[in-house]
């Protein structure tokens, strides 16, 4: 069984998601957490879940200590040796700090256990939020109250092989990106997608940003040292007009093509959300870009089953591809990957 974690506001639209693409699978809802279902993770892309707790199971420990003790039961003598592991341990339950009270207290405990019994196993555990490599294992803890959770290992390479259900953030979260600076807020997007992906607009990078104004993501593009021609009806905020790293277009975002490939297309383009996916598909079938960000906005909750052709026909064009709703989404999802 894996679990599926989803914010509450998602939960419903996660199940139907599951269902449709997995429609054998057993789901049942976990009140305040998210689905669990038995099917295969290969292929799924589940745009509501932010974080997949892989092979998950229900337990139960007494003390803080018996913690500890499951999660190395769980990976001693099954996780490689020698080669690095995260532990992504939080509480789902209560208010006020005593779960994470409680969460800092088993990390100590697993630590001092580690250090006097395979302490190889303490010097493998890594902090980090970086992209998960072949070789890194996760284990996932969240206690639901300070006696009950649920416990999911995966050992390497499973978490890189569905990195992009799988999230290097513990629960899949990440904090909405600030900057004052930006024309507006919804720059905080185009940063989360590339924290996701773990590869970033880089100088000297060419980048096409469809539906640009006021111009945030190019704004983002110009910050990191990309060429961006930036194509909307209304001009950016006017230090970008002027930036020599930004040529504007006046001219409609679902004719524009490129003159030669890009390395990143990224698309904010307000418009229904078809149109949003054919132009990302018609983009891929071209090959006019090696790295792209599209927005999909939703009109309603109705329209979220549109994202299963992009499930079917972006994969097979390319090396990695998310589909998120991003913790800086409204009612929109992210397409988002490498070709
Ligand atoms: C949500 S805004 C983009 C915000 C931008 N990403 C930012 O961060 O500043 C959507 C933009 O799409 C533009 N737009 C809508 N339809 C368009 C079209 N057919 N061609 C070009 N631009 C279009 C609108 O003018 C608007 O500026």
């Amino acid at each position: 069984m894996h679990l599926f974690l989803a914010d509450d506001d998602s939960l419903p639209f996660l199940v139907d998601e599951l269902r449709r693409s997995a429609p054998e699978a057993t789901l049942r809802e976990i009140e305040g957490l998210g689905v669990m279902g038995d099917m295969e993770l290969g292929g799924l892309l589940p745009a509501f879940a932010r974080q997949t707790l892989p092979h998950v199971v229900e337990t139960q420990a007494a003390s803080i200590n018996a913690w500890a003790d499951r999660i190395i039961d769980s990976i001693a003598g099954i996780f490689p040796d020698d080669q690095p592991w995260r532990l992504h341990l939080w509480p789902q339950y209560g208010e006020g700090k005593a779960g994470m009270n409680r969460c800092d207290l088993i990390r100590a405990a697993l630590a001092e256990r580690l250090k006097k019994k395979r302490r190889y196993l303490l010097r493998s555990l890594v902090e980090s939020e970086a992209a998960i490599d072949e070789q890194t294992s996760l284990v996932q803890c969240v206690l639901t109250s300070p006696e009950t959770g649920w416990l999911s290992t995966a050992i390497a390479p499973l978490p890189y092989r569905h990195r992009s259900i799988i999230s290097a953030f513990p629960q899949g979260e990440i904090p909405w990106a600030e900057d004052k600076s930006a024309p507006s807020r919804a720059f905080a997007k185009l940063v989360e997608s590339e924290q996701r992906l773990g590869r970033w607009i880089e100088r000297g990078q060419t980048c096409v940003d469809l539906g640009a104004s006021p111009g945030s993501w190019t704004y983002v593009a110009v910050q990191r040292g990309a060429h961006v021609i930036a194509v909307d009806r209304s001009e950016l905020r006017e230090d970008l007009m002027r930036s020599p790293l930004v040529r504007f277009e006046i001219a409609d975002a679902f004719k524009y093509k490129p003159p030669q490939t890009v390395d990143w297309l990224v698309c904010d383009v307000i418009a229904a959300p078809q149109r949003s996916i054919d132009l990302l598909l018609e983009w891929l079938r071209e090959k006019r870009m090696r790295n792209f960000v599209v927005t999909i906005k939703f009109r309603g909750q109705d329209e979220y089953h549109l994202l299963d052709a992009l499930k079917r026909e972006v994969p097979p064009r390319c090396a990695e591809f998310h589909l998120k709703r991003l913790c800086a989404n409204k009612n929109e999802a992210c397409a988002f990957g490498s070709v």
